[in-house]
């Protein structure tokens, strides 16, 4: 239970942090290491998964859309790509790759080309651990409209690197083991159900290191 309790002492810390910001007129940013929730924002279910296996395809844990805002297993850590040089709290700009660890199980949200069990477009599934982690884990971070930084009240949609398809939801259910939840998978044209926002969460605040210069990217060895 110590995870749930470091959660909530979170949340709390969140919310006292949050209200002094109040002030600002745009939303949180979405730093690495923060723990989300993703609504899909035409349905408003929310990304999740657990410890059932899907019954064709890949047979990985699957990956749902979820009607309950208050459920556990929807809860996922932003983190930065395989190699890359960012660091918890650190800010996150249109275009960059990301990855998401579902909190729960600590495995990846994935995508490759198995076939989604309703539509039959790509698979999304969980998959790998703490030490295990590949490039079917990436997705790139697209900000609708302007946004350049990632902020809580933005429209995303995020594009997985392999095989080109957006994460995506939509109003297909399935009746028996998930029952009443919802087909997410990936899928290859650009459209309003692709579009995410960023809900309830522990939003860990921007790091003070200085911005980054040309320089801090350049890594020497
Ligand atoms: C990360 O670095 C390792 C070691 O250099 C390399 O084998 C691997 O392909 C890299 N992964 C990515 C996603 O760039
Ligand atoms: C990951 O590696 C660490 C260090 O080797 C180990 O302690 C831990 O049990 C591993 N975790 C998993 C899920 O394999």
């Amino acid at each position: 239970m110590s995870i749930y309790y470091s959660l909530a002492l979170a949340i709390f810390l969140f919310l006292a942090v949050d209200s002094t910001a109040s002030a600002a007129s745009e939303g949180v940013q979405v730093t690495y290491g923060s723990t989300i929730k993703l609504m899909d924002e035409k349905t408003k279910f929310r990304l999740h998964s657990h410890e059932v296996p899907y019954g064709s395809g890949s047979g990985q844990q699957s990956v749902t859309g979820f009607p309950d805002v208050d459920d556990g297993n929807s809860y996922w850590i932003v983190r930065p790509a395989l190699n890359s040089s960012e660091k918890q709290r650190d800010s996150i700009q249109s275009g960059t790759v990301i990855k998401l660890q579902h909190m729960g199980t600590r495995r990846w949200l994935h995508s490759h080309l198995h076939k989604s069990p309703i539509s039959g477009n790509n698979e999304v599934s969980c998959f790998g651990d703490d030490n295990q982690s590949d490039t079917g884990d990436h997705w790139r971070l697209d900000i609708e409209g302007n946004g350049k930084t990632w902020r809580q009240d933005q429209k995303i949609r995020l594009h997985h690197i392999d095989t080109g398809g957006y994460l995506h939801s939509h109003n297909k259910k399935y009746s028996r083991i998930a029952g009443g939840q919802q087909e997410v998978c990936g899928m290859k044209a650009k459209c309003a159900d692709n579009i995410w926002l960023a809900a309830e969460g522990v939003y860990l605040p921007v790091s003070e290191r200085k911005e980054k210069s040309p320089a801090d990217l350049n890594i020497s060895k």
